[in-house]
């Protein structure tokens, strides 16, 4: 399975912060927000990765991750030179999907919770179809929102509508069959101008091929996309941090647990950030035991 990380956008909510910089670079805690969801990528197992963003912001992306190598994977980059939506992303990747399945995740996302690996790989072994997942949120009507029948069935998802059937909605992580290149293709601009991915996931609906996946009180999920929403993402990430002693999104540390790099590999990249306290967390391996 192939990964697309979609990171371009204007991030006009967080003006004028993002006027110079992509709200993907920007700080949450001690890492680039762009950690974050390459995290949730990597705990699927995914290491064939492409990043999509802007023109000017896809130099920085490159600077920060270069081509993966030294995380065991294989991060290649392509640019979307106008925000035409997040369908866009499988058009934009058709070449890089190639005869694969892929999973999107939107730059801006956040997921954290001890079952993740689990809901991840059960989505990565389902061949056929979509995978998308269900989160209760206050706000519904800022997302695609679910229409649930009584025994969690999906019936409709509508783009932000202005009277929302529930209070589940469609978080920024989708796994796809290979179909959905064909699928976007057929894809016609909203009334806001944009390729929407609701558009995609209600194609798998009517094939009756969407399975939705909805997360319980054990998953975190951050849209960090307001100036509330990254302290939120960067106090969350503190305090776990600090109070279990585990790092959140510290991609050596994944690339070594999911066997992409060797332990020795991650302790060299640790001695290059031995000024931080992340370089630190990385070092604190070197010949320790690890019990998980
Ligand atoms: P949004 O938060 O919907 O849009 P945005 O990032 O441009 O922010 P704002 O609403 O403040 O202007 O985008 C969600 C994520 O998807 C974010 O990580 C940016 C990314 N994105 C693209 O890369 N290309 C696109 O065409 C769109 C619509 C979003």
């Amino acid at each position: 399975m192939k990964g697309i990380v979609l990171a371009g956008g204007r991030g006009t909510r967080l003006y004028p912060s993002t006027k110079a910089v992509s709200k993907q670079l920007l700080t949450i805690y001690d890492k680039p927000l762009i950690y974050y969801p390459l995290s949730t990528l990597m705990l699927a197992g995914i290491k064939e990765v492409l990043i999509i963003s802007t023109a000017e912001d896809t130099p920085c992306f490159q600077r920060l991750l270069g081509d993966g190598t030294q995380l065991g994977m294989e991060i290649s980059y392509a640019v979307q030179d106008v925000p035409r939506g997040l369908a866009d992303a499988f058009l934009i990747g058709e070449d890089f999907i190639g005869k694969e399945n892929v999973c999107l995740v939107l730059g801006d996302n956040f997921f954290y919770g001890t079952d993740i690996t689990l809901i991840l790989n059960k989505a990565v072994h389902r061949t056929d179809g979509a995978t998308i997942f269900g989160c209760l949120v206050k706000n519904p009507q800022d997302f695609g929102v679910l229409e649930l029948d009584e025994r969690g069935t999906v019936l409709s998802i509508e783009e932000k509508p202005q009277n929302p059937k529930s209070n589940y909605v469609v978080p920024g992580l989708y796994f796809y069959d290979n179909h959905v290149v064909e699928i976007a293709k057929s894809v016609t601009p909203s009334a806001r101008g944009e390729l929407e991915i609701t558009s995609i996931n209600n194609a798998y609906l009517a094939l009756g091929k969407l399975h939705v996946e909805l997360f319980g009180r054990g998953i975190t999920w951050l849209d960090t996309g307001s100036p509330s929403s990254l302290l939120k993402a960067a106090t969350f990430v503190e305090t776990v941090q600090v109070n279990t002693g585990y790092y959140i999104a510290c991609l050596e540390e994944i690339a070594w647990r999911r066997g992409f790099i060797s332990k020795e590999a991650m302790i060299t990249l640790g001695e290059s950030l031995k000024m931080t306290e992340y370089g630190q967390y990385l070092l604190s391996y070197r010949g320790a035991h690890t019990y998980d």
